[in-house]
């Protein structure tokens, strides 16, 4: 019998339970091979309300939001694959702006990028509940698509009262760093309620089965992937499936 390595996250269907991490694809070029791959969806770079540039945070450059919609649009009516917008503003208000925009061009998800270290330095919602759940209750507020939020690596508030405020504000999945910090202790002290998505240092299909079996839905692959193409995704499939006890001429 041929197995499902399909997920649901956040109440959307994933036909892999593998995707790409937020800025593994930036070019047009890039996120149509993506969307062809065996990817379960398409996670679009980060995007602000302004084109961003900066030497300091190089990993949020982007063209600003406005110049994403049209992917979103387009990979919403061809229906390939979910699309996951990640947005990062310097307000709540601008993180309401983006989840609206995204959402209301197609988008399945929005990630809510909490993790990156611009994010950190100006807003810092990590390290006060009150401004966390300011821009938690904006995105959902403004959202129509599922709330998918994006922890830093090392969240200076603690878990259980991250837990609370995502539980507070209906966040349907979190992204979390894929290491005992992150993840398990998420898992040990946040309280559930919520999806978990694992990001960091996935490379093969076994480190895909050793999150699924702690408890993640999914699995998202950056570094492996810039560094093998999208065809990463169907060789995770293929080792899971043999990790599984599946044999290759089953498929
Ligand atoms: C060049 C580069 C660009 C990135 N851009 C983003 C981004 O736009 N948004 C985001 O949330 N994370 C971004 N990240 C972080 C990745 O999504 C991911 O969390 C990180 O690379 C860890 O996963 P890995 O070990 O599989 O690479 C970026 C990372 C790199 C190396």
């Amino acid at each position: 019998m041929t197995l499902d390595l399909g997920t649901t996250v956040a109440g959307v269907r994933l036909s892999f339970c593998a995707m790409n991490a937020a800025g593994s694809a930036h070019t047009a070029a890039e996120i149509r091979t993506l969307a062809r791959s065996e990817s379960g969806a398409v996670v679009l770079q980060t995007a602000t309300a302004h084109p961003f540039l900066h030497p300091q945070f190089r990993s949020l450059h982007n063209p600003g939001y406005d110049k994403l919609l049209p992917f979103v649009r387009e990979m919403a009516h061809d229906a390939t694959k979910p699309v996951v917008a990640s947005i990062a503003g310097a307000t709540p208000e601008e993180y309401g702006l983006l989840a609206h925009a995204f959402s209301e061009a197609g988008a399945a998800l929005i990630e809510v990028n909490l993790s990156d270290d611009w994010v950190a330095a100006t807003l810092a919602p990590c390290e006060d509940t009150s401004v966390l759940g300011a821009v938690l209750h904006k995105v959902s507020a403004a959202s129509t698509a599922p709330v998918m939020v994006k922890l830093p690596d090392r969240p200076r508030l603690a878990y259980g009262r991250l837990g609370d405020e995502l539980r507070a504000a209906h966040v349907a999945a979190v992204v979390a760093r894929n290491d005992f910090t992150g993840f398990e202790k998420l898992l040990l002290e946040g309280g559930g309620g919520f999806d978990i998505v694992v990001v960091g240092g996935i490379k093969s299909g076994y480190d895909v089965m050793r999150a699924l079996g702690k408890g993640a839905k999914a699995v998202q692959v950056g570094s492996a992937l810039v560094e093998e193409g999208p065809r990463i995704f169907a060789r995770l499939a293929r080792e899971m499936r043999i990790a599984r006890g599946e044999r290759p001429e089953e498929r």
